[in-house]
């Protein structure tokens, strides 16, 4: 049986310098993190881990000696702050109440009142909504609901992408990590390259000539498969690439020609990520839009899709069967962080503090060669570190050593395709926590003398 990782997904727990990181921990952290992966079923992303916790709030952290690390990460689920005071408030009230659960075929306040509010923020013309536990299930519905409506059942999404777990949405995501020595995946999920600026393969360096030669890939399937049901992607790639206008409206375009839907995974990218409430509003608006992570709140698991009314046409189906869908809790903790989204500013932060920190980056990139190229939108940022700024050789082992130099120093982040550091702090930051991340970065490149 094959064991080696690809790194698509981020770091790995397997490496050198993971288990010379662990003999810095407490003899305490170290028999937790033992006992965890005494019980739990290891797997590359996850057990073994990295660290145990004792507390998360706000935009940080915390290890079980209370060392906190501003959090770049969060699995997302943090746009409105770990631990946030007012949505535990509203959730704790909301168990004071006595309801909560909801079993399917009856519905509740909080339900029709979060269910309201998305679709009062979302693009105009998406004011259907359907929710289930976890981003992996409402990826599911969307392309569920996008074959039951155009009667077509292929799929075009992209290499590297990630939508989750499971059989759907490992098949339209586009990493063999989690696909491969599974058998037969879902068939007809075709594939094709996200537009890379810094990185095409063409070596193009004019945005029209390349998004022509992506665009091209795309009209190459349709040509041969017009019988395709969604075209299936995150906005703005996890990496981060900004895909330019140009882009999303040909493809759209396009759908609208094949007769196929646009579904945008705004899973991570919902809720200011990128600077708006929703990344669409950078681009088009599409046929079905998916959320996830930040709208249980960082307190439940949570997600959905808002999608139009001309598509609630499926009364004789089911393309979302869930046990939650309606969870008053959820609901709740989904409503109150959205609400503290809007009262604190936290998509303008975004926009603002998203802009100071790229600026810092790119500043820091014109005396360290290592940072190849800074891209990004809002607080979703990525560094991409080469060995040389001419061949762009990705600089893996020095990213890996960048993020626990990063971590000694209180920055926690995630390696995403070897040698990206990908920044998605919570909103909440401030100027100084921007600061903090440039000089982790700089005191780790002088401590390994790039
Ligand atoms: C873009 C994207 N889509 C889908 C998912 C799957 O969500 P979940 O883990 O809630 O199933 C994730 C999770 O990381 C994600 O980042």
């Amino acid at each position: 049986m094959p064991t080696s990782v690809s790194l698509e997904q981020g770091d790995i727990n397997q490496s050198a310098l993971r288990s010379e990181y662990h003999q810095h921990l407490s003899p305490e952290t170290k028999k937790i993190i033992e006992e965890d992966a005494e019980v739990f079923l290891h797997q590359a992303l996850s057990t073994p881990v990295m660290n145990a916790l004792s507390k998360t709030e706000g935009a940080f952290i915390y290890d079980m000696n209370g060392k906190p690390y501003l959090d770049l990460h969060g699995n997302g689920v943090h746009n409105a702050g770990f631990s946030n005071a007012y949505v535990i408030e509203k959730v704790i009230n909301q168990l004071k109440r006595s309801l909560a659960f909801t079993p399917r075929r009856y519905t509740n306040i909080p339900a029709i009142d979060l269910a309201k509010k998305l679709v009062s923020i979302a693009p105009a013309g998406l004011n259907r909504v359907l929710f289930c536990p976890g981003g992996s299930e409402a990826i599911e519905m969307a392309v569920m609901l996008a074959k039951q409506i155009t009667g077509k059942w292929k799929t075009i999404s992209f290499w590297d992408s990630y939508h989750g777990t499971g059989f759907q949405a490992a098949s339209v995501g586009g990493e063999e990590h989690f696909s491969t020595g599974n058998g037969p995946m879902v068939p007809g999920s075709f594939h094709v390259e996200f537009p890379n600026y810094y990185r095409n393969p063409w070596g193009l360096a004019n945005t029209d000539d390349i998004d022509e030669e992506y665009i091209r890939q795309i009209k190459i399937i349709l040509h041969r498969h017009p019988d395709m049901s969604a075209l299936i992607a995150e906005p703005i790639s996890a990496t981060p690439v900004v895909p330019s206008q140009h882009y999303w409206k040909e493809v759209q375009s396009l759908c609208k020609r094949y007769g196929m839907f646009l579904i945008f995974d705004e899973i991570i990218e919902g809720f200011g990520r990128t600077g708006k409430m929703f990344a669409s509003e950078h681009y088009v608006t599409p046929d079905v839009l998916v959320l996830g992570k930040t709208l249980g709140g960082g307190l439940m698991p949570f997600a959905g899709i808002i999608t139009k009314d001309e598509y609630n046409v499926l009364q004789h189906r089911s393309v979302g069967h869930f046990t939650h869908e309606k969870n008053p809790l959820c609901c709740t903790a989904g409503l109150a962080t959205i609400e503290y989204i809007e009262a604190n500013d936290l998509v303008e932060n975004s926009a603002k503090l998203g802009d100071y920190l790229m600026d810092q980056l790119k500043a820091l990139g014109e005396t360290y060669p290592i940072i190849g190229n800074v891209a990004g939108k809002g607080l979703h940022i990525g560094v991409d570190l080469v060995k040389n700024k001419k061949t762009k050789e990705r600089a893996v082992k020095e990213a890996e050593a960048i993020m626990y130099h990063c971590m000694q120093q209180g920055v926690a982040f995630k390696i995403i395709e070897g040698n990206i550091i990908t920044m998605r702090p919570s909103l909440v930051i401030t100027k100084d926590h921007c600061d903090m991340i440039v000089t982790a970065l700089k005191n780790s490149f002088e401590k390994i003398n790039l």
